[in-house]
């Protein structure tokens, strides 16, 4: 039998602990399922002020020095776990939250009022240090670091340097999971030295970009294995329009970079189950299905019209989610014979401009500013149609928790909204949602026409979509595998000691 591997996951965020979006989800899931493929899976992540402090063993509380350029940091590492109960046995995720007060004890995971937090770079790259004091301290080298996004990606680069002056750690393998490439952690280069890069890594083919520094990008070209949340967007980080600038350097990683689609946590994500929605329902009987309706919309204070399609789309506020031409859009969408709801949280200019929106007297839309999870079940439980009209997507989540709620997504195809949704087909009357492809208010106006169209005339086909959307399933189990055979090729390939250039 193969060998169960001993993993450390470093994130800034993950379910049951800290959220602003899909990687904590993403992160969550993915480490339970490995856990539940038996193998010796732990986590390390910040003790945020979020982090509700019953979970919390303050009894195995682990001291670490982290060393800085400015001399070591004494902290603690507070134990905790996330946990559930697979096929009659408890399984539990070991969860490590390194608290340092000034750094993380704070209202947000990344900033305030629209604005960063200033020392974000040091506050990430102080987890990143972290990772590998705390395996030295307890005695457990991992076989593989598992870092997610820019505020891991120094990771791969400390053990690289690592592996060189140490022999404990010859044998361990990095990845580096890209959630989201378009936020790439970009800092002065003064800032190098308290990070630990050396000069000699800060040029343009390794951190340096522009003049300053780029921690995805020097991050991604230290990792022994990089790869990204679907097929789609890792082919579109290849193209000079969809790689963030950083094109030819996803096109030099080669077959060292791939796509794995993230799975769908149906634990949480079951209208069958679902203990956040008034009524639970299945495919086979949608009555539930509507009571959701009637909640949503009286929570949300729009008229109770059970007849008229309803809209709902759950989503941070920031410009990758479409909002530059959905915004626009709005007056001609909203003169439709539809409701619409708007659950988000983000930048004040977006929330300002819905607001204004919501405010001018359209009686058929509601925005909910803020963020709220029981909201966001009950949004996809009770809402007809789901729109996701990002401008890019790595994966996107919440087109998959529709599906799985039969609510139909209407999607641009990008991404993974393009891997995951089916287009209608009018010929043969199948699809799963309804998919345009410009990112431009008429292409989106046309293609809410066209699911509207759908739901009020084709009342059969929508019905039929439904249940083939509701029986979609995307499964951690197979996104775990995938994962497996990333590490085990890492495991058997030689270690890099600088990064590629
Ligand atoms: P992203 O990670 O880019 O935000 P995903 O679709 O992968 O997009 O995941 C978004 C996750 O965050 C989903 O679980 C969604 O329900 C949740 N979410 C986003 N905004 C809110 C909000 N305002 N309130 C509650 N949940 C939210
Ligand atoms: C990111 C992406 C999203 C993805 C999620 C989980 O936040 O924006 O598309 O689903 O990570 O991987």
């Amino acid at each position: 039998m193969a060998k169960h591997l001993k993993i450390l996951v470093i994130t800034s965020e993950i379910g049951g602990f800290s959220k602003s979006g899909g990687l904590a989800d993403a992160v969550g899931a993915l480490s339970q399922q490995l856990v539940r493929m038996g193998h010796d899976l732990r986590v390390l992540t910040p003790a945020y002020a979020c982090v509700n402090q019953q979970h919390i063993a303050s009894t195995a509380a682990q001291s670490l020095k982290v060393p800085l350029d400015t001399g070591e940091i004494l902290c603690r590492v507070l134990e905790s776990s996330l946990e559930e109960v697979h096929q009659g046995h408890q399984l539990k995720v070991p969860i490590y939250l390194l608290e340092h007060e000034h750094y993380f004890f704070r209202k947000e995971l990344y900033g305030e009022l629209g604005e960063e937090y200033p020392d974000n770079a040091q506050r990430f790259g102080f987890l990143s240090k972290a990772a590998l004091q705390l395996a030295q301290e307890l005695n457990w080298i991992p076989d593989i670091f598992h870092a997610h996004d820019w505020h891991t990606a120094l990771v791969p680069y400390f053990l690289m340097k690592k592996r060189q002056t140490d022999s404990q750690f010859q044998k361990s393998r990095s990845i580096l999971t890209i959630h989201n490439a378009g936020y790439q952690g970009r800092y002065p280069g003064y800032l190098n030295s308290w990070l630990h890069i050396e000069d000699t890594h800060f040029h343009a083919d390794c951190f340096e970009d522009h003049g300053g520094l780029n921690l995805l990008k020097g991050g991604m070209l230290s990792a022994d294995r990089v790869n990204t949340v679907s097929p789609g967007y890792a082919e579109e980080l290849k193209t000079h329009l969809g790689g963030h600038g950083l094109h030819p350097f996803y096109q030099r990683l080669e077959d060292d970079f791939t796509g794995i689609l993230n799975g769908c946590d149906y634990h949480q994500w079951n209208p069958e189950t679902d203990p956040h929605i008034p009524a639970n329902y299945s495919s086979s009987d949608l009555s539930g299905k509507a009571l959701c309706k009637q909640a949503l919309l009286e929570q949300v204070k729009l008229p109770n019209q059970p007849q008229t399609p309803l809209i709902g789309m759950v989503s941070r506020l920031t410009g990758q989610k479409g909002f530059s031409f959905l915004i626009p859009a709005l007056e001609e969408i909203l003169k439709e014979d539809l409701q619409f709801v708007l659950l988000g949280d983000g930048e004040p200019g977006i929330a300002g401009a819905l607001e204004k929106i919501s405010k001018s007297g359209a009686n058929n839309f509601s925005f909910q500013l803020g963020y709220d999870n029981r909201l966001a079940h009950l949004i996809e439980a009770g809402s007809d149609l789901y729109l996701m009209p990002s401008l890019y997507e790595p994966c996107g989540l919440n087109q998959i928790y529709s599906l799985r709620y039969g609510t139909l997504p209407i999607v641009r195809a990008v991404g993974g909204l393009k891997d995951t949704v089916e287009d209608y087909d009018q010929k043969t009357g199948k699809g799963t949602g309804f998919v345009f492809q410009e990112p431009s208010s008429e292409d989106l106006t046309r293609c809410v026409r066209r699911a509207l169209k759908n739901f009020h005339g084709q009342p059969k086909s929508f019905s039929q979509m439904v249940s083939s959307a509701m029986k979609k399933r995307f499964q951690w189990e197979e996104a775990g595998k995938e994962y497996l055979k990333l590490y085990r090729r890492a495991l058997s390939s030689e270690a890099a000691n600088n990064p590629r250039t």
